[in-house]
């Protein structure tokens, strides 16, 4: 297990952490902000509601409502379960979404199980290009065609000021890291996957940037 693999499933997987998290980002304008780009991308492929979407990491459960309310059948799985313990106290609960256990470098699922897989705010985390390949690969190997994903581009003005931050040493391996869309480029073709759409957050600001991919 590479270091930011490991770091990244340490950070989030205790009760505590879940508690945290649960409250995060709930009803804020950067919700707000994430929830528009995946519609967007998915307005784009025309996804028909009923379809079976695998949303990992899902955390506790905020785009999983979001994707069931638009009433799509949703499996939300995440590495930790004290995230899914607490992700099905958070709302009431949707007959549209399964619950389970996963661990995105090395899914249960045969391959092309969903013909949409959203990966939402876990990219950032990993600093190291073979564990993004990694990733990447098991998500092209379970989709049958698309997959959104979250990632910190470094093109903005918060990707400039987290290089700021490097420089002078304020930054440390558990920031979240923005990297070039040449980088998630060449990671994304190591696992057969090209880019069909970006949608950032707010363009030149936010390093918070989604891309639709496809097989
Ligand atoms: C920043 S949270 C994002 C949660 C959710 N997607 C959201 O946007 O609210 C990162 C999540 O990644 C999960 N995670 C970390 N490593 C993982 C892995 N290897 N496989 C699956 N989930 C993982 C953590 O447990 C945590 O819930």
């Amino acid at each position: 297990m590479s270091l930011d693999e490991e770091l990244c499933k340490d950070r989030f997987f205790s009760p505590q952490a879940a508690k945290q998290y649960s409250q995060k980002l709930v009803g804020s304008a950067r919700d707000r902000r994430e929830k528009r780009c995946i519609q967007r991308a998915m307005e784009y492929i025309s996804l028909l509601p009923g379809a079976a979407i695998l949303d990992i990491p899902c955390g506790t459960g905020r785009i999983s409502y979001f994707l069931a309310d638009l009433g799509y059948r949703v499996i939300a799985a995440d590495y930790s379960p004290a995230m899914i313990e607490m992700a099905k106290r958070v709302s009431t609960s949707s007959s549209l979404i399964r619950w389970e256990v996963e661990d995105i470098f090395s899914l249960s699922y045969p391959s092309e199980s969903f013909p949409l897989i959203v990966c939402n705010r876990l990219f950032h985390h990993f600093t190291q290009a073979s564990t993004r390949r990694r990733a990447l690969l098991e998500l092209a190997r379970v989709s049958q065609r698309y997959v959104i994903f979250s990632f910190f581009w470094s093109f903005s003005f918060s990707g400039f000021r987290f290089f700021l931050r490097r420089c002078f040493g304020c930054a440390d391996l558990r920031d979240r890291v923005p990297i070039s869309l040449h980088r998630m480029r060449e990671d994304l073709e190591g696992a057969n996957l090209r880019i069909v759409k970006i949608f950032p957050t707010r363009p030149f600001l936010s390093a918070q940037t989604y891309l639709l991919v496809e097989k």
